[in-house]
């Protein structure tokens, strides 16, 4: 067995794709500064060190409090394309060569801010790192799982514009009481428009809920699904229907998922089958990027080198590229 030093090394040499990251939980707290200061928005915080102290959470609900009242310093599009840009930067440092990101637009509009200045602040940092760097880039919008139905129909339609630069929809927010059955019908429509579709599930709630996201809102891919483990029926039927699940190990620490990283489950998820990927979820809330989540997963599990080269393999096979796009890919992991 090599050492827990070379296997890391070995996760950052691999090409790797991130599918499990919400551009607005990349606002880092110096950035966030800058914003309040260029917006003339009144944070409740007097230091980037008080903000970094606010970051103790015991729950979804916790974090989520203190999520949506952090965009609040996103106005402009230069302010999505400033917090765009600095996310793409940084994965490229941990060589993740294809990102799949989420943005949550009714945490935008809902407080005045238009639809197109997020997208458009967001389509722009993608063609400009893509240019610079090569990176990959694909969208997916959100729904506010905790707001009605009809307003995910109302952002569905603000999008209608956007349908060629948008890969997908999803679904997230406080998941306890909103199961994925209250966002049949939405999501019907979103397949009809020809995008995929994701939706977090089994995070905090319970296996049912993403039985329904595959039985009735017909998911391409599962997000987070730590909850399906509770049922082995629903594993033998994740394992059978090659489901990808956007695991994020950081964030289920921080958010009291698992009691600690020595209980997570995704050594147990590779072990049954189950196409797990390793992810950051909300980098700058949660402690750490797409390669500080392997380095805690690689330390605390002790996964061996198959284990991490399978891991980046599920992020390309899972992620939305074309079949000639993944197996480029693939072949890179395979050569390292
Ligand atoms: N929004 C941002 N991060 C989230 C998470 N981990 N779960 C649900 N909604 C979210
Ligand atoms: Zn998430």
């Amino acid at each position: 067995m090599s050492t827990l030093e070379d296997r890391i090394a070995f996760a950052h040499r691999l090409p790797k794709a991130e599918l499990h990251l919400h551009i607005e939980g990349s606002l880092e707290p110096d950035l966030m500064f800058r914003l309040a200061q260029r917006n003339k928005v009144d944070i409740p915080f007097g230091s980037v060190e008080e903000i970094r102290a606010a970051y103790d959470f015991s729950n979804l609900q916790d974090f989520l409090d203190i999520y949506y009242q952090g965009m609040n310093v996103l106005r402009t599009d230069e302010d999505f394309f400033d917090l765009t840009m600095a996310y793409l930067n940084r994965v490229r440092a941990d060589n993740v060569r294809h990102v799949e990101i989420f943005f949550d637009p009714q945490g935008h509009t809902e407080r005045g801010v238009q639809f197109d200045t997020a997208i458009s602040g967001i389509l722009t940092a993608f063609k400009l790192a893509k240019a610079q760097f090569g990176v990959t880039t694909k969208l997916i919008m959100c729904f506010l799982r905790h707001l009605p139905e009809e307003d995910a129909f109302k952002t569905l339609k603000q999008a209608e514009r956007w349908l060629d630069h948008l890969t997908g929809v999803g679904l997230d927010s406080s998941e306890v009481g909103h199961p994925p059955s209250k966002f049949e019908r939405v999501f019907a429509a979103a397949r009809e428009r020809g995008l995929k579709v994701v939706a977090h599930a089994g995070e905090e709630g319970p296996p049912e809920y993403v039985r329904e996201a595959l039985d009735l809102l017909k998911i391409d891919r599962l997000d987070h699904g730590n909850r399906a483990l509770e049922d082995e029926g629903l594993v033998a039927r994740l394992r059978d229907e090659a489901m990808t699940l956007t695991v994020c190990p950081l964030s289920n620490q921080k958010l009291c998922v698992v009691d600690d990283m020595g209980a997570h489950p995704i050594k147990r998820m590779l072990d049954l089958g189950l196409k797990a990927t390793v992810n950051s979820d909300d980098p700058a809330y949660f402690g750490g990027y797409v390669m500080d989540n392997f380095r805690a997963v690689i330390e605390a599990l002790d996964l061996s080198q198959d284990d991490i080269r399978t891991l980046a393999r599920n992020s390309i096979e899972g992620s939305f590229l074309s079949d000639g796009e993944k197996r480029a890919h693939l072949s890179a992991i395979d050569r390292a």
